[in-house]
């Protein structure tokens, strides 16, 4: 079956009680059980329930993953990653990754004794070279954010598993519409169901998928033991928005391509950021590995400095000012001053996040109105 076609069918069957269509949605927090000690399907809402299965489900079959655990937020799913290493080991991770992300490696893992490394990992010698013999896991995105740089997941997780390492990739920005890591390699899947997955900006969750079932079970027992689930209400409303990922994911590609565009030749911007632009260095990878667009989301400098990114984006109507991404409505925000603004400021320049940025994501609004809207804040630079 076609993606879209799973997205709307499977996990998401017909209610055999009433013949509903839409598989109602399971509050009950605690289930009855046949006797002491005896067990059924399932026993209380932590450890499983049926609503947050349905969604599991659906997830699991569109990363191409043996299974998918629904957590509350995308950064409970990273942590639940990190459960898995212990005192000594040591993380790789991507320069240019969310910054929730860094905070949690360097401001919360290290307590645990668990070292962490930045690399640029568009640079597969750099890369290479910054493997250590306790370094038990990669962590990427790709497209990065914020300056959406290209990463070679398959390249990565073969680096990966020669250091006996997992590769865990952030595919929030790509969605499993445009690119599935766990068929180039990947060990572990991550998304912040809170972007493209749940669409309209309602709902809060994370989602981890893995290849193989030994890891699946690990990471559920993490999970279970620690709690961080997502609820039935957010679990129905995930369902609901994945039934029209592919529609929305790529009409959003096809709009941040014709804005990206606009930006490009527009003289008061000094720089963009977008895989679908041949100039971008990482456009070639692109190409191989995401199928279908270059993703929803576009960086780009102006000229001024920080004060006039910050009038441009003040000026914005449609593009409201907001973290996050990846809903039906377009965002944009000013990474130095907001995402972002948890790394150490050197860091944040070393790592090539001007104060000068700013970054848009793209909605479902028509391409002409954005760019109107885009025309008339430049005129703040
Ligand atoms: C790429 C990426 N990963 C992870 C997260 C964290 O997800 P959440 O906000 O759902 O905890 C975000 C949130 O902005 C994100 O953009």
């Amino acid at each position: 079956m076609q993606f879209r076609t799973r997205a709307i069918h499977v996990g998401q069957e017909h209610d055999p009680a009433t013949g509903a269509v839409v598989p109602p949605v399971h509050v009950a927090s605690t289930f009855v059980q046949p006797g002491p000690g005896q067990w059924g399907q399932y026993d209380y809402s932590r450890s499983g329930n049926p609503t947050r299965a349905a969604l599991e489900t659906t997830l699991a079959s569109l990363e191409g993953g043996c299974r998918a655990l629904a957590f509350s937020t995308g950064m409970a799913a990273i942590h639940a990653v990190t459960m898995l290493l212990k005192t000594g080991d040591h993380i790789l991770a991507g320069t240019d990754i969310y910054g929730g992300t860094y905070r949690l490696f360097h401001k919360i893992i290290c307590r645990a004794g668990i070292e962490v490394t930045l690399v640029d990992t568009t640079h597969l010698e750099q890369l290479e070279a910054a493997f250590r013999p306790n370094t038990r896991l990669l962590w990427i995105e790709s497209p990065g954010n914020p300056l959406l740089s290209i990463t070679d997941i398959a390249a990565c997780a073969q680096l990966a598993h020669r250091h006996k390492a997992l590769l865990a990739v952030d595919n929030t920005l790509a969605t499993p519409v445009l690119t599935r890591p766990l068929e180039l390699g990947a060990d572990i899947v991550m998304h912040s169901a809170t972007k493209y997955l749940g669409g309209h900006s309602d709902l809060l969750g994370g989602v981890l998928v893995v290849r193989e079932s030994s890891l699946g079970e690990e990471l559920y027992f993490v999970q279970n033991a620690t709690g961080a689930v997502l609820g039935p209400w957010e679990s129905f409303l995930c369902s609901r928005a994945i039934k029209t990922l592919e529609l929305r994911v790529l009409a959003q590609c096809h709009s941040a391509m014709q804005v990206a565009r606009f930006l490009h030749q527009h003289p008061k911007v000094k720089r963009v950021y977008y895989p679908g632009l041949p100039e971008h260095p990482g456009h070639q990878l692109a190409r191989r590995q995401m199928q279908g667009g270059f993703g929803a989301m576009v960086s780009f400098e102006v000229h001024g400095g920080f004060d006039a990114a910050g009038r441009v984006v003040a000026a914005l109507r449609l593009f409201r000012l907001a973290v996050s991404l990846g809903a039906v409505e377009s965002l944009v925000e000013q990474p130095a001053a907001m995402s972002h603004a948890s790394y150490d400021p050197q860091d944040r320049l070393a790592h090539g996040i001007r104060d000068e940025l700013i970054r848009l994501s793209v909605g479902l609004e028509a391409p002409e109105d954005l760019i109107a809207d885009l025309e008339e804040a430049l005129q703040q630079v």
